[in-house]
């Protein structure tokens, strides 16, 4: 139940401030993602960039409301209190999961990397649903372990952006690796992470409910 408490409070930890981080960075201190689309210039495929800033406007907003109410859906104690609230609040996850997934399929055309980042993105539209969606038909079965180990594997993907980007600057910013190059490897590398990180997860979740 300890090691359950202690996991549960550093996922707190870390997704309140990426979402802080995100929120801050996305609509206060660059809403024009200057740095981020400069790697872009010359690009095969250059997006429109207003249309694309409104999109990823959308993207950010539903990526932080997936984070917090993914994080909320995994407190014992919420749910011990209302699982009406789960219910409701784990179909907004559910929503907001479908609207990132749908401006990512905007986005990942003009990926940063070209093409073979795009299928990494393209890759991630299909994985993160069907976690998502899968977890939903394993509860609506009433089979709430496989329920939690899926959306254990759905939220995962909410630490896309913060893994990309810490794995791109170490890559870039520590040996020195192209941006482009630093930022295709990471797409992958992420899935890679995330995919292994969750059924770590589950294994320890698992081990501690034993
Ligand atoms: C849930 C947490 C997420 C947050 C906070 C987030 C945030 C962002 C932000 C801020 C950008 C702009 C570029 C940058 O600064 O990195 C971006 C780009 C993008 N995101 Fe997300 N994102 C998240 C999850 C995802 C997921 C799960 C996918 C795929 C299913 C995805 C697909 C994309 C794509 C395709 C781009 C464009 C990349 C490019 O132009 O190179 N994002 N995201």
């Amino acid at each position: 139940m300890a090691k359950r408490n202690v996991l549960y409070g550093l996922l707190a930890a870390v997704g309140i401030l990426f979402i802080l981080y995100a929120l801050v960075q996305n609509y206060i201190l660059d809403p024009e993602a200057s740095a981020f689309l400069d790697y872009k210039a010359g690009a095969v495929r250059e997006p429109n960039v207003p249309v694309w800033l409104k999109v990823m406007d959308v993207h950010v907003a539903f990526a932080c409301i997936a984070m917090a109410t993914g994080l909320l859906n995994f407190s014992n104690r919420i749910y011990g209190k209302s699982r009406r609230f789960h219910r409701v609040n784990g179909y907004v996850y559910l929503v907001s999961v479908l609207v990132v997934v749908a401006t990512s399929g905007y986005m990942a055309p003009y990926a940063t990397g070209g093409r073979i980042g795009s299928m990494g993105f393209n890759l991630m539209n299909l994985l993160w649903p069907f976690f998502t969606v899968m977890a939903i038909i394993q509860i609506r079965k009433k089979r709430a372990d496989s329920h939690r180990n899926w959306m254990i594997r759905s939220y995962a993907f909410c630490f896309t952006n913060l893994l990309i980007h810490l794995i791109t600057a170490l890559l870039h910013q520590g040996a020195g690796v192209g941006y482009a190059l630093s930022y295709t490897i990471a797409i992958y590398g992420t899935i890679t992470l995330l995919l292994l990180a969750a059924q770590l997860v589950i294994r320890t979740v698992a081990v501690a409910r034993r």
